[in-house]
């Protein structure tokens, strides 16, 4: 059995269905896994020659030279690798969700990037010296470069030309994929392909805030239904080429949960296409085979079409559901959307709106975390759980990413003792046991993450850690880790 280091947690769920955490029943299944989640741009940093990835030129083109530079150090994973999975090995963590570099990996021309497979060889075997098991994500946003570009040659302005929106990333995407699978393969049992296409396609292609930068209302949905194909493709050629590896495979899908802000009607079909877009978006596809209806009907044609052969490749392409979710909103039917404001994807009005409060209550649905977007909704995880039971025929459920950040506190012992990290671990973990309880098949939980990062154009400001980074050096030593309060506790959970 597994018991939590934890006494009691509560958080009050306005819904009714009350999440308290006791030890006597936070008893997880002795299969269950539990893991720490990472990124290979937000941690490992450039080392080993790593060529340009869209984050690299993004960061540079907006932020500036210096901080860009700062950035490509990550918390150099690359050169502290073999302490850092020594420090998970005396945590106990036995799950590390980790990606790969792209760029480390394959050139413009093709050809694989030695140097970098060995740096991965040797990352693999130092996890599996210390009991660790390896879950690999393909691509979490770190486009090499040479894909923005006609004939993979940059242009004379280095202005992307559109990355993922370009239809030879499909087969680009398999290239690497087969490469991966080829010389890492053996003994990986648990693969994404990529890391939340819909944050890549509303921050990257549609609200330019993210890398390439790009705004295209439509182009993010030509970047989401080239990302399905990719998926797809590389599934299709695991589950042929290399299926006596045994691997299981899936794309990790980001979704807040929507829940309606009133009980009436009109706010229940708003809060459901909510769902359908945060969720189904790319849910639908790879377990129906095509984008939800309600999708359709807004978008029209502006929502690429599936060919039958494509339909029948995406369908199935999942052995698991790999959610990564943070934080819940309330929504309201908008009658006649007209505002900016109010368009939705693919510029078109949007017949809902996101609030923070329930129509009955002056609260906000959750306390805000140190990024603004992050509000402590414990009870959300477990209706998304059941609602993903529910509507995608009972999946088996893999959290691959779950966390808070927390800002750093004047001194160093202030900013260990995270209380609020510690709480949040027992109150969403209650979440997911009580979501088992009601029947959903929730097989594992990740924390994101077990180290502070860089958190994307934030940098290292946010820090989601279960260990402190002392990015500056100004406790000593730089980069130095320092385990935080939350790791001891979530100990407890991975030890059992
Ligand atoms: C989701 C992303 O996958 C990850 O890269 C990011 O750091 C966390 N959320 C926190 O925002």
């Amino acid at each position: 059995s597994r018991v939590s280091g934890a006494s009691t947690s509560a958080s009050a769920d306005p819904h009714g269905a009350v999440t308290v955490l006791k030890a006597s029943n936070a008893r997880f299944p002795a299969s269950f896994a539990f893991g720490v989640a990472t990124s290979a741009w937000q941690i490992e940093g450039a080392g080993g020659k790593r060529p340009e990835s869209t984050w690299d030129a993004f960061a540079a083109a907006t932020l500036g030279r210096d901080a860009a530079a700062e950035m490509r150090r990550g918390i150099e994973f690359y050169e502290r690798y073999e302490d850092d999975v020594k420090m998970m090995s005396e945590a106990g963590v036995k799950n590390f969700k980790m990606s790969l570099s792209w760029p480390r990996l394959m050139r413009a021309d093709g050809t694989k990037r030695e140097e970098g497979f060995k740096f991965y060889e040797r990352v693999l075997g130092a996890l599996r010296k210390s009991g660790i098991e390896p879950h690999i994500t393909l691509f979490h946003w770190d486009t090499p470069i040479w894909l923005c570009f006609a004939n993979r040659t940059r242009s004379s302005n280095g202005v992307c030309e559109g990355a993922w929106a370009r239809d030879e990333v499909v087969e680009a995407f398999e290239t690497y994929a087969d490469a991966v699978f080829e010389r890492l393969g053996k003994g990986v049992k648990y693969w994404t392909t990529i890391s939340e296409p819909k944050t890549i396609c509303e921050l990257g292609y549609g609200a330019g805030m993210h890398a390439p930068g790009r705004r295209g209302v439509e182009e993010q949905l030509k970047v989401g239904h080239n990302m399905l194909l990719a998926h797809a493709r590389a599934v299709a050629l695991y589950r042929k080429k290399y299926a006596d590896l045994g691997g299981k495979l899936s794309l990790n899908l980001n979704s807040a949960w929507a829940e309606p802000a009133s009980d009436s009607m009109d706010d229940a079909t708003a809060a459901a296409n909510a769902m359908d877009e945060e969720l189904g978006w790319f849910a639908d596809p790879v377990f129906t085979g095509d984008y939800p209806r309600s999708m359709r009907s807004r978008l029209g044609y502006f929502l690429p079409q599936f060919t039958e052969e494509q339909k029948a490749q995406i369908k199935g392409s999942v052995d698991f559901f790999a959610l990564n979710h943070y934080t819940s909103y309330y929504v309201k039917h908008v009658p006649a959307p007209v505002a900016a404001s109010q368009l939705g994807i693919g510029g078109k009005p949007q017949p809902w709106e996101i609030t923070l409060f329930a129509e009955s209550s002056k609260e906000p649905i959750g306390k805000e975390a140190q990024s603004n977007w992050l509000r402590v909704v414990p009870w959300g995880l477990e209706k998304i759980l059941l609602h993903i039971k529910e509507k995608y025929d009972d999946p088996e459920i893999i959290i691959t990413e779950n966390g808070v950040d927390i800002a750093e506190k004047g001194d160093i012992a202030e900013t260990l003792d995270d209380s609020e990290r510690v709480q949040f671990i027992d109150a969403y973990l209650g979440a997911a046991r009580s979501a088992m309880r009601k029947g959903a098949k929730v097989i594992g939980y990740f924390y994101w993450s077990m180290f502070d990062n860089i958190e994307w154009v934030d940098g290292a400001s946010k820090r989601f850690g279960l260990v402190y980074i002392d990015y500056s050096g100004k406790y000593g030593q730089k980069m130095k880790r320092y385990p935080k309060k939350s790791l001891e506790h979530y100990s407890a959970y991975m030890r059992g």
